[in-house]
């Protein structure tokens, strides 16, 4: 496993479950170290993470973050004869470039907001009086989920596609998009495609929306009110036609294909594609995956997809409550001592997924990053996951952290 946040945790935690294997994360974190061997090794350079994999004979190497993909560390692996969970760095263009996913999407017929790149202050005014109010600037690179703004603000669109002009970047002005957000996860070897549980994602970092967009403060999977033929609807009209075009063009896709969608009045539309599991998304749809995660994903790896049987999915409900440090999104405070954990995870239904955390010269937990904890809940209904996942959260203790309050609320109302 390569990474170190709470996705990766919660890959490892259901790797871990299957038991019979031997798990190995670099570099990973305290969480992480609990249930696989850590190692060190330079995510950025596909040689030396060929080299660990080569060292530690790994059947599967499983690239977490995105960064390590656009590099093209699976295109190391692969060349090295590893198995690797993890598009190229040509197909993790998906990712890397808003401006490619537009292209392709606009090859693959597939429903998107309609955007316009910019590369000049005058581009982008041009662009968002086009479109008009709300307004949505997106830095074309790269960006933790923190380089888009949505705002009614003409001026503030402009500050940011000025801000990413001085960073040596382009943008992309988008039409916005009305309506409920959904992440769907689709395995795909480049030619089948399977997908896994919807799941909805929390981006800004205050309760009702409000405040700046982070990489996620919470999730819960399923979604009782999305339609009923939602994933059948993303697999004929996005994730196969995407998959397709990957590889009429010599790039095929072979990972996690993450569709983010935004159900709109005038129906499906794609916001954005990632090239690997979500974060914090993954904490609740992984927590309700009954079938071995370790087979689905070999089975993506080695091209062997057709084969895979259907999933199974657990009845019970998954929230998760992210625990950021404090002044995240901004730049975190770290060091705090974290306590609480045992408290958190003696719950019912309830596990914490590490992400931010270290371990400081005395031993003691710490926070080292943004996002710190991902508390998990587990529950018949996601009314009682919620509580669950709330209940646990409230044990944890760090000075200055915070969290949502209201994830899942709306939708464990009904
Ligand atoms: P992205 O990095 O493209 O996923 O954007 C981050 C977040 O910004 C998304 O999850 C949405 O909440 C919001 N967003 C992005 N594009 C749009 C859009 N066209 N209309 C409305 N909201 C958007
Ligand atoms: N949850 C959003 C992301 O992983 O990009």
């Amino acid at each position: 496993m390569l990474g170190s946040g709470a996705r990766e945790h919660a890959i490892v935690h259901c790797l871990a479950r299957e038991g019979g294997h031997q798990l190995y994360a670099a570099p990973g974190n305290p969480g992480i170290g609990g249930l696989a061997e850590l190692h060190q090794a330079d995510l950025t350079s596909g040689p030396a993470v060929a080299l660990l994999a080569r060292r530690l004979k790994a059947d599967l190497v499983v690239v977490g973050p995105e960064a390590p993909l656009i590099d093209g560390v699976a295109d190391a692996l692969r060349a090295a004869k590893v198995d690797c969970f993890g598009p190229s760095a040509a197909a993790a263009r998906l990712e890397g470039s808003k401006a490619f996913a537009k292209e392709v999407m606009a090859a693959a017929g597939v429903p998107t907001a309609g955007s316009a790149p910019a590369g000049t202050p005058d581009a982008a005014a041009e662009a968002l009086d086009r479109f008009g109010a709300p307004y949505v600037v997106k830095n074309d690179g790269l960006a933790a989920g923190k380089g888009v703004v949505v705002t009614d603000s003409r001026e503030a669109a402009l500050d940011h596609a000025q801000a990413c002009f001085d960073a040596g970047s382009t943008v992309v002005v988008e039409e916005y998009l009305d309506g409920p957000e959904v992440s769907l996860f689709c395995v795909t070897d480049g030619r089948a495609v399977v997908p896994l549980a919807p799941a909805q994602d929390f981006k800004r970092a205050l309760d009702d929306d409000q405040g700046p967009n982070t990489g996620g403060m919470g999730a819960y999977s399923p979604l009782p009110w999305a339609p009923p033929d939602l994933t059948g609807q993303v697999l004929a009209r996005v994730a196969r036609p995407v998959v397709a075009e990957m590889a009429r063009r010599g790039a095929p896709f072979q990972g996690l294909l993450y569709c983010g969608l935004a159900l709109t009045a005038k129906g499906l539309r794609v916001v954005e594609f990632n090239a690997r599991f979500g974060d914090p998304e993954t904490q609740v749809v992984l927590a309700r995956l009954e079938t071995p995660l370790s087979g689905l994903l070999l089975a993506a790896a080695q091209g062997d997809l057709e084969r895979a049987r259907p999933l199974v999915w657990s009845q019970d409900a998954a929230v998760t409550v992210v625990i950021a440090a404090e002044n995240y999104p901004g730049a975190p405070v770290t060091g705090g001592v974290i306590t609480g954990l045992d408290q958190a995870a003696a719950v019912p239904g309830v596990h914490v997924l590490q992400a931010g955390t270290a371990l400081d010269d005395a031993d003691r937990l710490v926070a080292a990053g943004g996002r710190v904890l991902s508390v998990v809940g587990l529950g018949p209904t996601l009314a009682v996951a919620r509580d669950r996942a709330y209940a646990g959260a409230w044990e944890i203790h760090l000075d200055g952290s915070h969290y949502r309050s209201d994830i899942a609320l709306r939708a464990a109302l009904g």
